[in-house]
């Protein structure tokens, strides 16, 4: 397992590039099994999720190749039905398969993948959503079991407690494009990574309207046809290196990013009092070095509100900030385990039921801390780029899941990080079993 050490207080500066989008691959990568043409994906993200993924459609029969790094091809001429536990539990938008499986072949057999550090997250609108469009579904030896062989258009609601949801919608669609008759889904998600499945799938000759509003219309068609696609920037990419520019006060102009996407979270920027310039059409840059910061207070939403998976990176901001921040998840109530590994660098955060209270202070000091998933990864070593002296994190796996090349892309803008074995760390830094 590998660890960074990190020496914070070095200011960030220079230029950087945002890959393609984690969360728009997934669903799109599952899309391509919506058709027996070849499907090419380009400014597809080097990450480990995306390799699972591949790996996936590969088991169920896609012929897949890699023309490049960034650029996948898949062809599913025959498939079979069945998604393994062994790869599904790997990840977790491997959920995302169900649509596509129904709506080609109407049935599937997906293994449910396990729980999740970040809260529960259940697929209960999902299923509800495929009953409603006609599948027959039973759970066996920890397999959904989807017969959807007399799956048509219908009316669905797919709000729940914490709003829509984004794989649930991407699910959905997918299964409603070959539906027979028409679907109208009410209270969708419109992230922008929903937008993009929509916008690849109309390419493919999808009838879908609505594209980028909360509702819906999927008018089934009898079949797609492969395509080339290229895949949006990541918003939360290029959301976590404007934050990694504010923490170290740096000078960083992003490119390839798009501010469009980032609306509530430049917003929230602006109030604590950093003016993010937007330099051209996917261009930003952040000049941070006199930055005096204002404690805000964040409520995380679906789209178009602020993002949940850019709270842990926000709440180390916000724990330099003098003052008094409040966080409100309301996405993911318990998604703050980034706070107590906070805890131990100095910041004063104390959790309150779905909020996290934020006490800035000036100094944060480097220690050894344990990432415990993507975001919360991202967040601790913003935290250790702005704390005096050394910290080391550990488990960063969790970074290679959803960001490419995250400590060579720091080190490109001056940041002093290093990534080893964690075996040749101090021994008394080390893990204990
Ligand atoms: N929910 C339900 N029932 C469902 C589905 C969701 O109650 O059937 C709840 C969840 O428990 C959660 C909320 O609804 O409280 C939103 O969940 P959603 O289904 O929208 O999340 P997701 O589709 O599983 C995607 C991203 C996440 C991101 C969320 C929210 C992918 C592959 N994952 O997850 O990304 O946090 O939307 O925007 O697209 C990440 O990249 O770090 C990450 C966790």
């Amino acid at each position: 397992m590998d660890v960074v050490r990190i020496q914070g207080g070095r200011p960030l500066r220079g230029e950087i590039t945002i890959s393609g989008a984690k969360n728009a691959c997934l669903p799109i990568f599952a899309a391509t099994l919506l058709t027996e043409e070849p499907c090419v994906i380009e400014n597809v993200p080097d990450l480990s999720d995306v390799r699972f993924m591949a790996q996936i459609l590969e088991h169920l029969g896609a012929t897949v190749e890699r023309p490049d790094p960034h650029t996948w091809k898949f062809t599913a001429r025959t498939l079979t039905t069945r998604a393994p536990y062994a790869l599904v539990r790997q990840m977790r938008a491997s959920v995302t398969l169900l649509g596509p499986l129904v709506g080609r072949l109407r049935r599937a057999e997906v293994s449910l993948p396990g729980g999740c550090v970040i809260g529960p997250r259940p697929i209960d609108l999902h299923l509800k959503g495929l009953e409603k469009l006609g599948c027959f579904i039973r759970m066996e030896g920890g397999y959904l079991h989807l017969d959807g062989s007399r799956i048509r258009g219908a009316d669905i609601f797919l709000g729940g407690r914490q709003g829509s949801t984004v794989t649930g919608t991407a699910n959905l669609v997918m299964a409603a494009v070959l539906a027979p008759g028409t679907t109208r889904l009410e209270s969708a998600a419109c992230e922008p990574e929903v937008d993009d499945l929509c916008k690849m799938l109309v390419q493919m000759g999808a009838n879908i309207e609505g594209i980028g509003s909360h509702v819906l219309t999927i008018h089934g068609v009898d079949r797609l046809h492969g395509t080339r696609y290229r895949v949006i920037p990541d918003r939360i990419e290029a959301g976590t290196w404007i934050l990694a520019a504010a923490i170290t006060r740096g000078d960083v102009t992003v490119r390839g990013a798009n501010a469009k996407h980032l609306g509530a979270f430049l917003d929230k920027l602006d109030q604590a009092g950093l003016t993010v310039l937007v330099e051209g059409p996917e261009t930003l840059r952040v000049r941070a070095a006199n930055l005096q910061l204002r404690p805000v207070d964040v409520i995380t939403l679906p789209h178009p509100g602020f993002p949940t998976d850019l709270q842990a990176q926000m709440c180390a901001l916000l724990a330099t900030a003098p003052g008094l921040s409040i966080i409100t998840e309301r996405v993911y109530p318990n998604r703050f385990m980034h706070v107590p590994e906070l805890q131990r660098m100095g910041a004063d955060i104390a959790i309150e039921g779905s909020s996290a209270i934020i006490k800035g202070k000036p100094n944060l000091s480097g220690a050894p801390i344990m990432a415990s998933d993507l975001r919360a990864s991202a967040a601790l070593i913003l935290a250790g780029l702005y704390a005096s002296g050394e910290t080391w994190v550990q488990r960063v796996y969790h970074l290679d899941r959803g960001y490419e090349k995250f400590d060579e892309k720091l080190r490109g803008l001056g940041a002093s990080i290093e990534r080893m074995n964690a075996k040749d760390m101090p021994s008394d830094l080390q893990e204990g079993e």
